[in-house]
């Protein structure tokens, strides 16, 4: 989604601005502008819809310079993709302003400005801000005041950055709803909405609250509470690695991040769990003494980690004893919900700051849960600030927009919750020693299910030119076969849809003809004789199958029935393993299409508003 980069320095930041607008172009967008303020008053910007690389030849064409400046990654939400709906705005030249989120009562506010005798030169409802801001400071307010009186205005969500021509020497930052993080330099200062676009410059970052308002100058951050009240934020350095932008080799960072899954669900059990269990405080301190009064799980996502949910239903329920609901983030928290005594609230998301989990979470809290936990891959993030558990993924930077390592890590996390929570629930010892045992195997059939790519690449030759499919699991292998619907849909735009099998003959079946891929997740458990009758419902049709089978399942495959052999694994891990196979046909898929895998269209990698 939009992306934010700023900079105070006694240097030129117009390289700082760019690098750093390139390090956000994973979270998807389809414009880019700058906006840059030297010392002698000049202000200049220049915008361009499509890649950050036009907007960086533009700007090197115009040979332009600043050491103050902003700059953003548009994804378009009110007007079109134009050159001049792109940020930043201006209000009369004087005022500069990127913003993410939406001012919801931009409708308003835009008609009172022009009834001030404001201008509006685009369609967004970010002209409003700038307007507004520039009002205040028609007024006499310095920059900082301008904008505390003019965040008062504003019904909706925005990270915002404003600068004032009259005053070189500083940007003032709000944040509400929209992430925003300052980096700390030498004698120079940064904001941005992602820490991975500051990396280059620093790696000293103070996280906003939310209705923070922020003065930043080269020497000093100086920051206010929604009160108005000066406050200290803690400094955190940041752990994410240099290169994580770097594709190593790989066509894509989805491939990377693909082959990245057996090192980071390593890392995610590294020091977690040993020949015994877990070891002590995995999922943050006091944790052990709220899991004893658990008795029901409520858990809220979106996307893919709601997918990790509707897993993670099964294996608490299976294993683990405790009820479970899961629901999407987006529909919680707009419906009047009952709250079972004593439950947790458990938010999973990558990024830590998707929208609607936020806001879930903030909603649970008002109506009572017993505690929450966000199970997170995003140190410093949203959710992990704001829940009472925090539980990293660590599963690394995520740059593919189609999320894969992040939702692996998840489902580890999510067994390691399974033997936390049945420790409390009369778990039996075999299935304990089954999960421990499981996970301990993890990585390397990761590592072993990786191989099969061959096999897949052909197979993805025979789908590319379908318009339709139709994806089949059962029982914990239906989120998995819903996840490889949304993964389809995502990057090669082939209409994907996931069935729990056992509802085929509800409905679905209508659709089957050959001209329908159908494609079932089949390892070897205690529903696979039930699978199997499904299977043969599809093949009585004329579907055209594409099993995923464990090699004792014994599917004979024919011209009508594909058979692919996924590496035996014990049945706790098999939804993490089926995942693999799933993450490559789309990936093939959509390189025989050509789409852009790492942005697909109309997507973005951090959905920072609802
Ligand atoms: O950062 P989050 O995990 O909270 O994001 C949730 C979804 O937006 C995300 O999983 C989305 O569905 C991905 N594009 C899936 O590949």
């Amino acid at each position: 989604m939009c992306g934010i980069v700023g900079a105070v320095a006694e240097r030129n930041v117009v390289e700082i601005l760019l690098e750093g607008l390139k390090r956000l172009e994973y979270r998807g967008y389809d414009s880019a502008g700058v906006a840059l303020l030297q010392n002698d008053g000049t202000l200049t910007r220049i915008r361009r819809t499509g890649k950050v690389q036009e907007l960086a030849d533009a700007v090197a064409e115009g040979a332009a310079l600043g050491s103050t400046g902003i700059a953003h990654t548009r994804w378009a939400t009110h007007g079109g993709v134009t050159e001049a709906n792109a940020h930043p705005h201006f209000s009369t030249e004087r005022v500069a302003v990127v913003h993410n989120g939406i001012i919801e009562n931009y409708v308003n506010l835009k008609a009172q400005l022009k009834e001030k005798g404001y201008t509006f030169t685009s369609d967004t409802d970010t002209e409003t801000i700038a307007h507004t801001v520039h009002e205040e400071l028609k007024a006499g307010k310095p920059l900082l005041d301008a904008v505390q009186s003019a965040v008062k205005t504003f019904h909706g969500a925005y990270g915002t950055v404003i600068m004032d021509k009259e005053d070189p020497s500083r940007v003032v930052v709000a944040r509400s709803g929209s992430p925003l993080v300052i980096g700390l330099g030498l004698g120079e200062n940064f904001i941005a909405s992602d820490q991975m676009a500051l990396l280059p410059v620093t790696r000293r970052f103070i996280f906003l609250e939310e209705g923070d308002v922020a003065e930043i100058t080269r020497r000093d951050v100086k920051i206010f509470d929604k009160d108005g009240n000066a406050v200290e934020r803690e400094i955190i350095e940041s752990n994410i690695e240099h290169d994580a932008g770097d594709k190593a080799g790989y066509r894509h960072y989805m491939l990377k991040e693909i082959h990245e899954q057996p090192t980071v669900v390593r890392n995610a059990l590294k020091d977690r769990i040993d020949e015994n269990g877990l070891t002590v405080d995995v999922f943050g301190q006091g944790a052990d003494e709220i899991f004893k009064k658990v008795q029901h799980v409520q858990i809220i996502a979106c996307g893919t980690s709601y997918h990790a949910g509707m897993t993670a239903r099964y294996w608490l329920e299976q294993y683990a004893n405790i009820s479970c609901n899961v629901e999407i983030a987006s529909e919680f928290r707009y419906r009047k919900s009952v709250v079972h005594p004593n439950s947790l609230l458990i938010t999973i998301s990558q990024s830590g700051e998707t929208a609607d989990t936020l806001a879930a979470l903030r909603l649970a809290k008002e109506l009572g849960y017993m505690s929450s936990l966000t199970i997170c891959n995003v140190q410093g993030s949203s959710l992990v600030r704001e829940s009472d558990l925090a539980f990293m993924t660590r599963a690394g930077a995520e740059i593919g927009v189609a999320s894969t390592k992040a939702f692996t890590t998840q489902l580890a996390a999510f067994l390691m919750l399974t033997l936390a929570l049945g420790k409390e629930n009369g778990m039996t010892e075999t299935d304990s020693k089954a999960i421990i045992s499981a996970l301990h195997s993890l990585p390397a059939k990761l590592e072993e299910t990786l191989a099969i790519t061959g096999g897949i690449e052909d197979l993805a030759e025979e789908f590319a030119d379908k318009n339709h499919s139709l994806f089949l699991g059962r029982g914990d292998q239906y989120p998995i076969a819903m996840e490889g619907a949304l993964k389809l849909k995502e990057i090669s735009y082939i209409h994907a849809e996931a069935y729990a099998s056992g509802e085929l003959k509800h409905g679905p079946l209508a659709l089957i003809d050959d001209e329908m891929p159908v494609i079932v997740v089949a390892p070897n458990n205690e529903l696979l004789e039930k699978l199997k009758s499904n299977v043969e419902e599809v093949r009585a049709r004329g579907g055209i199958m594409y099993v995923f089978a464990d090699k004792d399942a014994a599917f004979a495959g024919d011209e009508t029935m594909r058979v692919i052999d996924v590496p035996h694994c014990e049945a706790a891990i098999a939804p993490i393993i089926y995942t693999l196979p799933l993450q490559l046909l789309s990936y093939y898929v959509a390189l025989i299409k050509g789409t852009d895998v790492d942005q697909p269209r109309n997507l973005a990698k951090s959905v920072t508003v609802e």
